[in-house]
């Protein structure tokens, strides 16, 4: 019976206790996502300048300021793409991560974590950035509304669901047409990470572009193509669906190679590899 009693206050202090924890949490949280600006520490540019590099990394993006030191390896680009941004003003940064296209709502809910305060002139009124206040040349006026934030290309829970989450491996996978071959791509994921892309053909109306040297009409073309699995290196998988826009994976897109540069033949046959399921344990 005692045991049973000493059981049963053991049980009761703990569901206080739990209680305790969850009600303080949901007030602290309610209370951050309240927080008016007036309430959070004034930071000057100068303070802000001083958190420059990879060792402490502060922005400001639309009047707040975040300490986003912890996050730059998680980031999904190479991290001098971050540390660029780090000490200063990083509104046109974050709104632009490739020209027009924001950052998406998943990512403005992360910033949260990291805030340590609102950006203020030397008079300790708010600042205000110009990138914050007037659009510029590349921003679209439309980026804000729900149906550009959720444009196809972008919308990282709808890449996830297409994958299906697949396992780490090697991949091998094809994109044929016309009774031809086109493209064979092969990959490593690790942790949902693309490493490794390489083709093991690449071809087009009986050209064989990984045969083409320097000075060939359609080299530049295959000059592209090896950008693309250069910078799928290291980007979680679904980054393959930007390939739709392959102005945003590759350099100098004009008029002819544009024409040719076959952005969706590589998510075809990447996704190909995917469903094929792993190839090898490397
Ligand atoms: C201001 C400087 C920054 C720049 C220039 C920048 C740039 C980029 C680029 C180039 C990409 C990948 C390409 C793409 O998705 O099209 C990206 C993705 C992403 N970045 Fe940043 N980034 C910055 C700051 C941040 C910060 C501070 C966070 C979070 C604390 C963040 C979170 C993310 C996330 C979650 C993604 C995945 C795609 C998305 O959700 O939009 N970034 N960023």
């Amino acid at each position: 019976m005692t045991l049973n009693k000493i059981a049963y206050s053991a049980f009761i202090a703990f569901m206080a206790s739990l209680f305790t924890m969850v009600s303080v949490n949901a007030l602290s949280s309610g209370e951050r996502d309240e927080a008016a600006d007036d309430e959070l520490d004034a930071i000057t540019l100068d303070e802000l300048a001083e958190h420059d590099g990879a060792e402490s990394c502060w922005k400001a993006i639309h009047g707040r300021v975040y300490d986003v030191t912890d996050y730059i390896p998680d980031h999904p680009t190479d991290e001098e793409i971050m540390l660029e941004w780090c000490g200063r003003e990083a509104t046109e940064g974050w709104d632009n991560k490739r020209p027009g296209v924001p950052h998406s709502p998943r990512a403005d809910g992360m910033l949260e974590e990291y805030l340590v305060g609102r950006l203020v002139d030397e008079e300790g009124e708010p600042f205000e950035s110009e990138a914050a206040t007037e659009p510029s040349d590349t921003v679209s006026q439309d980026t804000d509304t729900d149906e550009a934030r959720l444009s196809p290309v972008d919308d990282e829970r709808l890449h996830r669901a297409l994958l299906g989450l697949p396992l780490d491996g090697r991949y091998r996978g094809v994109f044929s047409d016309g009774g031809e071959m086109q493209v064979n791509v092969q990959f490593d994921l690790r942790d949902g990470r693309l490493s490794n892309v390489s083709y093991r053909h690449l071809a087009y109306r009986g050209v064989d572009y990984l045969a083409l040297e320097e000075g060939d009409e359609l080299y530049p073309v295959m000059v592209q193509h090896q950008q693309i699995t250069e910078r799928l290196e290291g980007e979680p998988v679904t980054r393959v669906f930007a390939l739709y826009e392959p102005e945003r994976m590759v350099d100098d897109i004009d008029g002819y190679s544009g024409a040719t540069l076959r952005g969706n033949k590589v998510i075809s046959a990447i996704r190909d590899a995917l469903n094929r399921g792993v190839y090898s344990w490397p």
